[in-house]
């Protein structure tokens, strides 16, 4: 038992009850690391590159997570252990305490909404990983053309009945492992899965060596080549460096508030970003050698991953094998990333309202599932159906588009810019500089400096320009 599991088995440390409390401070790193690390790793950030033109977007997106993510995630992990409760009433009882309006709450509601919203659909899509494994596994891709494969993608969309089953199962998968609780439940799981992941993600790395294009996928993603930088790559980094370190929707306050308290906000902060970051380049690593070998596009966009990797695993020596571990690797980011989807509502159900752990996570999880459907539904038989069409902004958009939009480019960039507005400006600068542990340090300075002024006017860019 290491000297932090000790103290938190104690008794009661942050006002919490040990089994609330992460055992320890790799534990919360772990937890931390699952969330962050997900569909927005594996999925979205290779095939944002590929759209991109590579090395000068990811170049951007790394000061976008030193510069921005970071500090805001320090914030947030604040928020959360200083509150030491769910998100709302954590920004309730901190904005009371610190002298400002309890409206400040506004921000833990938004954010326990957003998660749910996005739970919604991003179970839809852990539920196509899923599916994947058995395609993968059963050999669907062998030797399959584009159009196979394509059609492969294109009867998962189109089938609401399919949809639905691997949305039950990995939301089921989800309320498993929530419903068992902050040590029994998330810490297990990710104490399990987050090295197998770890493993996962280097073999396929390897794999990726033996192509000889390896070097190629080395320069797509390192060479910066700044004449493939668009204004709008550069706000797709940003908003992407929110998604990726799960930022802006209570998640990393719901974490924060199982931290044990001598633990250093700091430090594990910089480790989760770090892990993160580190995991997103690996992916990149692992798919476009294996694009390149098999004379693919890394530019595809969102079919990178269901429709291009598949395509090219289909056609190499060992494919079905390792195509199979690769989705087999997407599940487990989407799923440990998935629970701490559900944490700030079930904590909030559990301590406001008094519901125990097993009722808070049944309800919400059959909440979540419920309004997946409506996501499943806008890829077939809703997909004419565009509720905000009359808006030329919203035209052609469906539920599932709008959901995302609004969650990804309107709630998250506001929750962000709003905790570093709170922890920058509403909070007392010594409530601060005390649960950071960094009273009068010039590392202090320098992240009060970027989350007051730097951080609100990066955010702001982003948002305005989103919506405009
Ligand atoms: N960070 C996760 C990913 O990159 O897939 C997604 C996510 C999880 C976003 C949790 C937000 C969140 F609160």
């Amino acid at each position: 038992m290491t000297a932090s599991s000790t103290t938190a088995s104690a008794g009661v440390a942050n006002g919490q009850p040990a089994a609330r409390l992460w055992s320890s401070r790799f534990a919360f790193i772990l937890a931390a690391t699952g969330s962050a690390v997900g569909l927005g790793n594996i999925w979205k950030f290779p095939y944002i590159t590929g759209e991109n033109g590579g090395g000068a977007f990811v170049l951007v997106y790394l000061f976008c997570i030193a510069l921005i993510g970071l500090p805001i995630m320090m914030g947030e992990v604040l928020i959360g252990r200083r509150g030491h409760h769910n998100p709302i009433n954590s920004m309730r009882s901190l904005a009371l305490s610190d002298g400002r309006s309890s409206r400040w709450q506004g921000l833990g509601w938004m954010g326990v909404i957003a998660s749910f919203i996005i739970l919604s659909f991003y179970s839809v899509i852990g539920g196509w990983a899923v599916s994947y494994v058995g395609s993968s596994a059963s050999g669907a891709f062998v030797g399959a053309d584009a159009d196979q494969v394509g059609g492969i993608f294109g009867n998962l969309l189109a089938s609401p009945g399919d949809l639905l089953l691997w949305h039950t199962v990995f939301m089921a998968m989800v309320i498993v492992v929530v419903a068992r609780g902050v040590r029994a439940g998330l810490e297990k799981a990710v104490t399990l899965l987050m090295p197998a992941l770890f493993v996962l993600l280097l073999l396929m790395v390897g794999y990726a060596m033996t192509t000889d294009h390896f070097g190629a996928g080395v320069d797509f993603l390192f060479t910066p080549d700044f004449s493939k930088l668009t204004t709008e790559g550069i706000l797709t980094a940003m908003g992407h460096a929110f998604f990726t370190l799960s930022l802006g929707m209570g998640v990393m306050m719901a974490y924060g508030s199982y931290l044990p308290r001598e633990v250093s906000i700091v430090k594990v902060s910089i480790a989760v970003s770090f892990m993160d970051t580190l995991v997103a380049l690996l992916a990149g690593l692992a798919i476009f050698p294996i694009v390149f070998a098999t004379g693919l596009e890394p530019g595809a966009g969102p079919g990178l991953i269901f429709q291009t990797l598949p395509l090219a695993f289909g056609q190499m020596t060992g494919g079905a094998f390792f195509g199979t571990l690769f989705f087999v690797l997407l599940v487990f980011a989407a799923w440990t990333s998935a629970i701490s989807l559900l944490e700030p509502l079930v904590s909030w159900l559990e301590e406001h309202k008094d519901v125990n752990r097993l009722a808070s996570t049944l309800g919400a999880g059959f909440m979540v599932w419920l309004l997946g459907i409506a996501s499943i539904l806008s890829l077939n038989l809703w997909s004419d159906f565009h509720p905000l069409g009359m808006f030329t902004m919203f035209e052609g958009k469906t539920i599932f588009d709008l959901l995302d939009f609004f969650t990804a480019n309107v709630m998250l960039p506001l929750g962000g810019l709003l905790v570093a507005l709170f922890v920058g400006w509403g909070m007392k600068r010594a409530s601060v500089e005390s649960e950071l542990g960094m009273e009068s340090s010039v590392a202090f300075s320098l992240w009060y400096g970027l989350v007051r002024y730097v951080t609100p006017l990066g955010v702001l860019v982003v948002f305005v320009y989103n919506l405009a």
